[in-house]
């Protein structure tokens, strides 16, 4: 294997369209921290960089949607970010953002050192354009009806109610969703990555000479390989993002995914001015962290555009992740079905190296995992309080009691002493492996390891039942204790760093070397420790059903939330016309179902003005016995219709939900059949 003179990792750059959640945590940046954490613990050279993703259409609708500006929305879901990032312990060098001039410009350059080398396809097409507004309209911001289910609020790009994805050309009845017009097609120039061009390069560098990278990865890799690659258009009409630096591209921006994984670069320069060294150095190994999600454009896009600009290096590896759903379902930023980080921490404050925990043991390494509340709480009160705190907290305890908290001078060591001394070096070693083939579930579970040995070393050897008849056993038992405690606040470093800075400073130590795990009299006979502090603390039933219960009711306002965003108002019409439309309260006399339909129910009236006869598509939402008796609100002068074979006189008005649920209109009291509506 290669030897690498330094590091440069980075993780995913988050969207700044909204906070970070567990998910987040899990899959990509609690891996690259453990990592860069244990790198830096070996004394290497090492960058880990990040920052916030903050072009694209998502920030557009965003901030479409709360009425700001696109900065407006980017500086504050940047900030919020980053604050959650510092809050638990990821460590980066530096967290940056796209919207910096550092950016631009290195982004700008890259486009044009391509361009300059003719690397590029141009290519003419025909894209939706909204008249009124004067501009193209990206996948998301076409609107119609899907071909599949007939749902009527399908996306360009995807039907949210079937999943399909889908072209915005496939939608029937397409209309732009920020006139409400229907879009014509106007021709348009754009600039292709000719991907298809690197199938051989690829097929070298990934298929064969990258054969170690995850199976995950490498198996996404290979079939994307396989199905045959095509051109990529890189750039946007859009005037959000990084300006093409050309002349013929007036008007438009770099696509986001061109412009994001660059990101890391400008973030290097931001960082140091001799970021060239990592970035363009054969001997410095480039590890990208990131969710199942990104492989595509780390491990295919991102390095051909690597490649074809010449002058960097390609990753050594893209070790990515699967997903964390949560209590069995998605996690989903639109239905509002996630643990915030910003939030988690209100409830459990101080709690970081928990869910840190938590989220390792059960990281979705090599399939999509599940986050619950009570595996939370039971890792936390059996894991991490009855094992880890515990044991530290006797052999301090201990210490205190009988050698006035100095580490005591040993005596002669037992077979079970020597066995516990000497696993000391073994588990480094399997946490070593384990952190450097990315496997960090078993690498924690390894460093958990020693924690039992502890627990069960002085269970075993009850030094409180000894200590009034054999003093010297009791002094090496703890001294012993004392080098296991030591060895975990080590261990410990790169997955839980809050609780390793804490027992650190109960040890009264500021070793900070992976090196000296095993380290003979890693705490010397006569050290002063300080007192025992609790590291951790049980989680009580009540908080767990708190959690529980305010996901279910965050899901649910959501829900209101999202129902309430409303199509914009028709045309004003005329008092004249309004008057013409006449609506009566009337009360529902008989109701049976339509044969041969889903949706559609008989209603026999009474109007006040006569007994009628109304068709309406509403039993996919009432029964017809919820509707006897109960008054509801109609349009008497609409021509009558035909429908089904029957006669309908008229139409019974409802409010119509997000998803096509309906809700009858009824007068807040009892009131006279035939009053009218004004
Ligand atoms: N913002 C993207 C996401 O959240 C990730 C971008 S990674 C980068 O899926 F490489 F492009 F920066
Ligand atoms: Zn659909």
């Amino acid at each position: 294997m290669k030897n690498f003179q330094r590091y440069l990792i980075t993780a995913a750059l988050p969207y700044a369209n909204g906070p970070v959640h567990i998910g987040h945590l899990a899959g990509v940046y609690i891996p690259a921290d453990i990592y860069s954490r244990y790198l830096r613990l070996k004394k290497e050279d090492v960058i880990f960089v990040c920052g916030s993703d903050e072009h694209g259409v998502p920030i557009t609708i965003r901030a479409q949607k709360e009425g700001k500006t696109p900065q407006e929305i980017v500086d504050k879901y940047h900030s919020i970010i980053k604050n959650s990032f510092a809050e638990f312990g990821i460590n980066f060098d530096i967290y940056s953002r796209t919207t910096n001039s550092v950016h631009y410009e290195t982004a700008s350059n890259f486009f044009k050192t391509i361009f300059e080398k003719n690397g590029f396809i141009e290519k003419t097409t025909e894209n939706f354009f909204d008249e009124e507004r004067q501009q193209f309209l990206a996948d998301r911001y076409i609107i119609g009806t899907c071909p599949r289910c007939g749902n009527e609020k399908a996306y360009g790009d995807q039907c949210e109610k079937c999943g399909t994805s889908l072209a915005p050309s496939e939608l029937l009845n397409p209309h732009s969703a920020l006139s409400g017009k229907p879009p014509i097609l106007k021709s348009t120039k754009h600039w292709y990555l000719p991907l298809d061009k690197f199938e051989n390069f690829l097929k070298k560098w990934i298929l064969e000479e990258h054969q170690e990278w995850k199976p995950n990865v490498y198996g996404q890799c290979k079939s994307w390989i396989d199905s045959g690659l095509q051109p990529r258009a890189v750039s946007r009409d859009l005037n959000w993002g990084v300006p093409l630096p050309i002349e013929e591209g007036k008007g438009k921006v770099l696509y986001v995914w061109f412009d994001a994984p660059i990101g890391y670069i400008s973030a290097t320069k931001e960082l140091t001015e001799d970021w060239e060294k990592y970035w363009k150095s054969e001997d410095t190994k480039l590890v990208h962290f990131i969710g199942k999600d990104n492989i595509v454009f780390h491990c295919i896009i991102f390095p051909i555009m690597l490649k074809m600009e010449g002058s960097y290096i390609l990753p050594e590896n893209v070790p990515a992740n699967e997903f964390l759903n949560l209590e069995g379902e998605k996690i989903s930023t639109s239905q509002n079905w996630a643990v915030w980080l910003h939030e988690y921490l209100e409830d459990f404050p101080q709690k970081q190296d928990v869910l840190r925990y938590v989220l390792t043991a059960n990281a979705p390494e090599t399939k999509d995992n599940d986050f619950t509340w009570k595996d939370f709480q039971a890792r936390n009160n059996s894991e991490l309080v009855a094992v880890l705190g515990n044991f530290v907290n006797r052999a301090v305890v201990l210490t205190h009691k009988y050698f006035e908290g100095k580490v005591p001078q040993y005596d002669s060591f037992s077979d079970y002493d020597k066995e516990v001394l000497t696993s000391f070096s073994q588990i480094k070693k399997n946490v070593e492996e384990n952190i450097e083939n990315f496997h960090f579930r078993e690498a924690l579970k390894e460093a958990m390891n020693l924690a039992r040995i502890g627990n069960k070393y002085l269970a075993d050897t009850e030094p409180w039942k000894i200590v009034k008849t054999d003093f010297l056993r009791v002094q090496t038992i703890l001294y012993i204790s004392l080098q296991i405690c030591g060895n975990l606040s080590l261990l410990f470093e790169p997955f839980l760093p809050f609780t390793a800075a804490k027992l650190r400073k109960m040890l009264n130590s500021n070793e900070i070397n992976w090196e000296n795990i095993g380290k003979e009299n890693l705490l010397p006979v006569n050290h002063q420790i300080e007192t025992a502090e609790l590291l951790f603390a049980q989680i009580e039933d009540k908080e767990i059903e708190k959690q529980i219960e305010k996901l279910h009711f965050a899901k649910q306002q959501r829900l209101q939330q999202t129902a309430s965003q409303v199509k914009s108002a028709k045309q004003n019409i005329s008092y004249d016309d309004f008057q013409k439309i006449d609506i009566r309260v009337a009360t529902v006399l008989k109701a049976e179902k339509v044969a041969k339909t889903k949706k559609l129910l008989q209603l026999t009236l009474d109007t006040g003005i006569d007994t009628r006869i109304v068709v309406s598509g509403i039993a996919e939402s009432y029964s017809p016995e919820q509707l006897i008796g109960k008054q509801v609100v109609i349009l008497v002068n609409l021509e009558p219709r035909e429908i089904k074979g029957i006669t309908s006189q008229g139409m019974i008005l409802t409010a119509e939900g997000q998803n096509g649920e309906l809700c009858l209109l009824s007068p807040e009291k009892l009131f006279m059949n035939g009053a009218e509506i004004k």
